[in-house]
């Protein structure tokens, strides 16, 4: 044996193996990843003065992940060649679609390799069969249009922006399930990388086991690189009434009453959210009430009627194409909820039903907390859904997901000006959110993964009842434990 190799080892017994003599700061990256990669590829470091703008920003820069470098792939074999390379040197590796998730769990994400799918734009819209086919690179304003133009629609999101797989792998809710379920009930089949840099399908007839995996636990089981769903004919002609009304914060009891009174008949074409927040410039509390519905004005307004006898202070009702809701929403400030790079977490609560005393009182303490601290600017929001259409879909069909039976999701979204404040903004919603979970209809906290805090664990995050099987096919699919970091499953459940 070599003398200096012989020393080495006696020195640093526990180490010596390939994978902890890794060191990040010495390796070249440029070295070990170019080579294999096709040319439309590229590797960006993060001490070039172009980095910020040639790759995915966050949403949150709270708790974010750390990267050495960031390479963006363009080719499923990139992808395959990035894997396997970063499994070769034991580099851990982060996908990234549109950079909107957030949690803790990212944190313990360092010197990594980003990998940025943002050059996978693939869009195929077959009217005949019914299917839309995309890469993890399209957010939903990138498809949506195409969509209304031939008469179509898909169950999106909420704000824009937000990348359709990124969401879909959580489950995708949005103010048109009612219409069609979640994005996870229109999902078809998606193209993935797994850990050991294989490419495979899955679908309800390949790798069945990991399409169910994928549909509520999909960041955890490899990069999905194309996912086809299913489209559907555009209701009312693909046009909406979208309707939007302002409150002073004196409505608070009467607003929620009015959603409760809802809970038996909140109809199927309507999306809901509303937002409790301390406007700081006018030293007030306020809110606001957002309202989609895939119908006809006569259709909507009834409900319209409703939301004016509360007494907004200023409200608006339009009919427009379904793919500019999200913008239009707000009095046209849709865009405002897609703005990247501010520090925010967002504790969350899913519900079964409405609970108008403690909605009233969790946003009074809110507004409380709020008005007394000038560098927090977080606000509540609420999303209301219809459950019919996803509570239908047979057992066989329906994924990992464990939310179909929420009726709302209550998210407080903490914008506030960094980790100085953690702990205070904590403490403050973590009684607020217990208060929520208590009448929830549940009687504990249960919430969407997609807009989890990341404290819940994983019995919250993915079911208490599909935990066996979802640790038994990570050690099939993912036995090292590569992927996962935000919300990780855990390998060894039983
Ligand atoms: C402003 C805003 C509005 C939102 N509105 C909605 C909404 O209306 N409905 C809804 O359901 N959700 C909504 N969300 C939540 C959203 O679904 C999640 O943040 C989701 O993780 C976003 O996906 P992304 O690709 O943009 O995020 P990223 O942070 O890039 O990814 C999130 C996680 O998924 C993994 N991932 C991303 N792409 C892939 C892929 N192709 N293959 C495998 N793993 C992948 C990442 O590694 C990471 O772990 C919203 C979020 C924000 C910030
Ligand atoms: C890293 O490797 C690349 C490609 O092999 C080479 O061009 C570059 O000079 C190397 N950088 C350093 C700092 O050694
Ligand atoms: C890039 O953005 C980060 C924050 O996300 C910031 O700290 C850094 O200074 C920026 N770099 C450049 C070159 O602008
Ligand atoms: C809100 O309502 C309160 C109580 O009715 C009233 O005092 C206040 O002036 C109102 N504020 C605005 C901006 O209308
Ligand atoms: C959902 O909508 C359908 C049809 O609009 C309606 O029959 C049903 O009662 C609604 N469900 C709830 C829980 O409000
Ligand atoms: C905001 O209003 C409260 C009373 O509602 C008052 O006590 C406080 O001084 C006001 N703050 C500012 C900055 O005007
Ligand atoms: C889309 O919505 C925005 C915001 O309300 C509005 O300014 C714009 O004109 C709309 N575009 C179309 C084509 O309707």
């Amino acid at each position: 044996m070599h003398s200096y190799l012989a020393a080495f080892v006696a020195g640093f017994p526990l180490l010596a193996t390939a994978q902890s003599l890794f060191d990040a700061r010495s390796t070249n990256y440029t070295a070990i990843f170019a080579s294999g990669l096709s040319s439309g590829a590229s590797i960006h470091f993060p001490n070039q003065p172009d980095y910020n703008t040639s790759i995915v920003q966050r949403y949150s820069t709270w708790d974010q992940p750390d990267f050495f470098v960031t390479i963006k792939p363009a080719t499923d074999q990139d992808v395959q060649y990035v894997i396997k390379t970063a499994n070769r040197y034991n580099i851990p590796f982060l996908a990234t679609g549109g950079g909107h998730g957030s949690e803790p769990g990212f944190a313990k994400v360092k010197n990594a390799v980003n990998i940025d799918l943002s050059n996978f734009r693939e869009k195929k819209i077959d009217t005949k069969a019914n299917r839309l086919t995309i890469g993890p690179g399209m957010a939903f304003f990138e498809f949506e249009k195409d969509l209304y133009d031939v008469g179509k629609h898909i169950p999106v999101g909420n704000a824009y922006c937000v990348n359709m797989i990124g969401a879909t792998i959580g489950a995708a809710h949005g103010p048109y399930q009612g219409m069609h379920g979640l994005g996870i009930d229109a999902l078809r089949s998606v193209r993935l990388v797994t850990a050991s840099g294989d490419i495979v399908t899955a679908s309800d007839t390949q790798n069945k086991d990991l399409f169910w995996a994928v549909r509520g636990a999909g960041a955890n089981f490899g990069i999905i690189t194309s996912a086809t769903y299913e489209i559907y004919d555009a209701p009312n002609g693909g046009n909406l009434v979208e309707a939007d009304f302002a409150y002073n914060g004196s409505v608070n009891a009467a607003l929620w009453q009015l959603l409760e009174s809802w809970d038996e008949t909140y109809p199927r074409e309507m999306g809901l959210t509303m937002v409790a927040s301390f406007n700081r410039a006018a030293n007030a509390t306020s809110l606001s009430a957002s309202m989609s519905f895939f119908g006809t004005k006569e259709q909507a307004q009834p409900w319209v009627d409703q939301f004016v006898a509360i007494g907004p202070t200023r409200w608006q009702s339009q009919t427009i194409p379904w793919w500019n809701a999200s913008q239009a929403q707000g009095f046209g400030t849709g865009s405002n909820s897609c703005r990247k790079g501010v520090y925010n977490n967002h504790p969350s609560v899913g519900t079964k039903q409405t609970n108008a005393e403690t909605y009233t009182k969790v946003v009074q303490q809110h507004w409380d907390f709020a008005a007394s601290r000038p560098w927090f600017n977080g606000i509540m929001f609420l999303q209301r859904f219809n459950t019919t259409a996803t509570l239908a879909v047979p057992k066989d069909k329906q994924g990992v997901y464990p939310g179909r039976e929420f009726g709302s999701l209550i998210v407080f979204q903490n914008f506030y000006d960094g980790p100085a404040h953690d702990t205070e903004v904590y403490n403050y919603q973590n009684p607020l959110r217990a208060q929520l979970a208590a009448t929830s209809g549940f009687g504990k906290l249960r919430t969407y993964i997609n807009y989890a805090y990341g404290d819940e664990g994983p019995e919250v995050w993915y079911g208490k009842e599909n935990l066996p099987k979802l640790s038994q096919l990570k050690r099939k699919w993912d036995p090292l434990n590569k992927f996962g970091a935000g919300n990780p499953i855990p390998l060894n459940y039983s």
